[in-house]
């Protein structure tokens, strides 16, 4: 028997939606539930063939037992080596250089200093900073956010120069993302599974939380296309198996604004009814073939074109 499993926190509707349509799908050798640990022991398989992590983010130990799993045989979704490596100021950088069209953006280090350092231990930093480039190519508004995290929290949109200052001496310790804000006509959220199943969701963000899914954007033929390319190109060189893409588009250009997002969503009362249906079953059907493939004690992780070309020593984009 393959077993699926779903490490996961607080979340209610998808896990259980989940487990419950890849058991209903009866296949044979097959049965999905709840991860269940009881003890991490170095080197040993942990008897899962696939499991979908959705909280590891939140939980150190959890993170340390899936990159054991994953070094067992487990396909890990999504990997969770890439996923400690990644943040979103570097998916940015790849951004730019494979096609994607990004917001102009800067990195900053934090207000405070990080626990353990004095100003000593900065020899190699300017201070101040170039601010007067750094606002120069940003330009005002300007969105502020963290280089790692979700959820809306700690993002500020800042109208001018004093406003930036007022607002970073309110961030602590966090390292921030200065980019420039893309005034939109059109806003897209975009669940990728597997590299190859797509579901561009119209979204509002400018709506009230309930009623973000309900956007009235009917892109045309040719502009889903453009859009599902850039996410399939994004995923492709992050090597996420699940994750979504936010697309702002200005001029009709689709500029991908959030796309590290490997435990996206997934709720029934936020995303609503036919895309927690898409959702669900895409990604039942992608963990079956996952566990149906599963080479047993081999490396059955996702690894993205980044790390593959890197390792290879060969060019980002042919
Ligand atoms: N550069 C930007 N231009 C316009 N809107 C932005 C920009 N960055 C963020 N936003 C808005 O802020 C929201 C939250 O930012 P986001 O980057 O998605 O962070 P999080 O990971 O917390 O969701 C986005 O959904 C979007 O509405
Ligand atoms: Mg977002």
């Amino acid at each position: 028997m393959k077993k699926i499993g779903i490490l996961f926190g607080k979340e209610r509707t998808f896990p259980e939606a989940f487990i419950e349509r890849v058991n209903s799908k009866n296949i044979d050798g097959i049965t999905a539930e709840p991860v269940h640990i009881d003890k991490v022991i170095q080197g040993e398989p942990c008897g899962y063939s696939v499991i979908i992590d959705r909280i590891s983010q939140d939980v150190p130990f959890y993170r340390a037992f899936l990159k054991n799993a994953a070094l067992t045989g487990t396909a890990v979704i999504n990997n969770p080596f890439w996923w400690s490596a990644d943040e979103k100021f570097f998916n940015n950088c790849l951004a730019t250089k494979i096609n994607v069209p990004v917001p102009k953006t800067v990195i900053l280090p934090s207000y405070d200093l990080p626990t353990d350092t004095t100003g000593e231990s900065f020899s190699n930093l300017a201070y101040p900073l170039d601010w007067e480039s750094i606002f120069n190519y940003i330009g005002f508004p300007a969105y502020m956010k963290p280089f790692a995290g979700g959820g809306w929290k700690n993002v500020y949109k800042l109208n001018d120069k004093e406003d930036f200052y007022a607002k970073h001496n309110e961030t602590g310790q966090l390292v921030m993302l200065l980019q420039e804000e893309i005034v939109f006509e059109e806003y897209y959220r975009c669940y990728c599974i597997g590299g190859k199943h797509v579901r561009i969701m119209p979204y509002e963000p400018r709506n009230p939380h309930h009623l973000r899914y309900v956007a009235g954007f009917t892109p045309g033929a040719e502009k889903l296309k453009e859009m599902e390319d850039i996410v399939l190109r994004i995923n492709k060189y992050l090597g996420y198996d699940f994750n979504t893409v936010e697309l702002a588009l200005r001029d009709g250009v689709p500029y991908a604004i959030d796309f590290c997002n490997p435990a996206p969503d997934a709720d029934r009362n936020s995303v609503g009814e036919e895309n927690f249906a898409w959702v669900v079953e895409t990604a039942a059907g992608y963990a079956i073939e996952k566990a149906q493939s599963n080479e047993e004690g081999k490396d059955n992780l996702t690894w993205g074109e980044y790390v593959k070309r890197s390792a290879d020593k060969v060019s980002l984009i042919d």
